[in-house]
């Protein structure tokens, strides 16, 4: 499998073998890392990080991946540089092209992403648009396949704004990779008809279901995989806070969900998550809405059934494996 010089901007541009090597690769490397084995494979070369948006999870896992690597790496914030502001992407990904051997990009538009893409001379990685979050797809479809052994004939059910970057990107990874998909939502709220229609070609292809439905108990009914994420993304107004929470309270992911979902049913969340008081907007939330936990309850987030961090520390695997293998020569 060849991926070097190839951008990785969203998995539909990526077949199934391609992303199964990806997942293989960034075990490989999750194991070089647990024997403290040295795997500076692209020692010499830099990165750079450009970020419109904040990032805990995406930021230290491509920090650490690169250094990881034997890499340098910059990072770029929201404020500082002359992107958008006096430069365009067009020259901005010209002139890192020049300095640079690969350049992460997460913001707002897909459209952005593509130009930078369009422009640079090295590989451009996604880190989250407003459309996709496909690095964070790797490291969910790694943790499911290390805990159940296999993807094959699982079923995952999204809850909440599926029309989110993440909720699409699950539609299309377990599409391409033949995991049965539920999507739960009030209606208004569901993907794209167009994407849903381009995916249900990927899971015909590979023996796997799309179903939308707005019925909670039915939709979770012996799921594998319970997957959720905020009701409000970055870069959406903090007005549409109310409407959301009215739309989307039917949908958390609570006890009962896990009752109605398989016996062994793990649940996931590509973090952050506002499952208590203890930020700054969750308490905002609490004062103006009376609401103590939202897309998932305490008791979830904190029981043995939730995987979030071990799925949170497969982000630096997975996209360590993604520069790897499209940065080596
Ligand atoms: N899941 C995720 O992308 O987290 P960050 O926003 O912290 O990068
Ligand atoms: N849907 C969320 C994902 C964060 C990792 C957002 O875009 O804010």
């Amino acid at each position: 499998m060849n991926l070097s010089g190839r951008d990785f901007l969203k998995l539909l541009d990526y077949s199934k073998e391609e992303i199964l090597y990806l997942l293989e690769l960034a075990s490989f490397l999750k194991q070089k890392k647990k024997n403290h084995e040295s795997h500076r494979y692209l020692y010499g070369k830099n990165v750079c990080l450009l970020f419109e948006k904040d990032s805990t999870r995406t930021r230290c896992a491509f920090e650490v991946g690169a250094l990881d690597l034997g890499m340098g790496c910059t990072y770029l914030g929201p404020t500082g540089s002359q992107m958008g502001k006096k430069e365009s992407i067009a020259d901005t990904a010209r002139v890192l092209s020049r300095m640079y051997d690969g350049i992460e990009y997460r913001g707002f538009s897909q459209e952005i992403i593509e130009e930078l893409a369009k422009y640079s001379s090295v590989p451009v990685w996604n880190g989250l648009t407003d459309e996709f979050h496909p690095t964070q797809m790797l490291a969910d479809m790694m943790t499911i396949k290390e805990h159940f052994g296999s993807l094959k004939g699982l079923h995952l059910v999204f809850m909440g704004d599926a029309r989110n970057n993440v909720a699409n990107s699950l539609l299309v990874v377990c599409s391409k990779l033949g995991v049965n998909f539920t999507c739960c939502a009030p209606k208004g709220l569901f993907p794209k008809e167009e994407l849903v229609h381009q995916c249900e070609t990927f899971a015909r292809e590979n023996g796997s279901t799309i179903t939308l439905t707005e019925n909670v108990l039915e939709g979770v009914k012996g799921a594998h995989v319970i997957y959720t994420d905020v009701w409000v993304s970055m870069g959406e107004d903090a007005s549409i806070w109310e409407k959301r929470i009215q739309e989307l309270k039917p949908y958390q992911v609570n006890k009962t969900v896990m009752e109605n979902a398989d016996s062994n049913a793990i649940f996931l969340h590509c973090l952050p998550s506002f499952h208590d008081t203890k930020t700054k907007i969750g308490k905002e939330i609490q004062e103006q809405f009376g609401l103590e936990e939202m897309e998932v309850t305490n008791e979830v987030f904190e029981s043995k059934q939730s995987k979030v961090f071990d799925q949170a520390e497969n982000r630096l695997h997975t996209i360590k494996a993604v520069m790897y293998a499209t940065m080596k020569e």
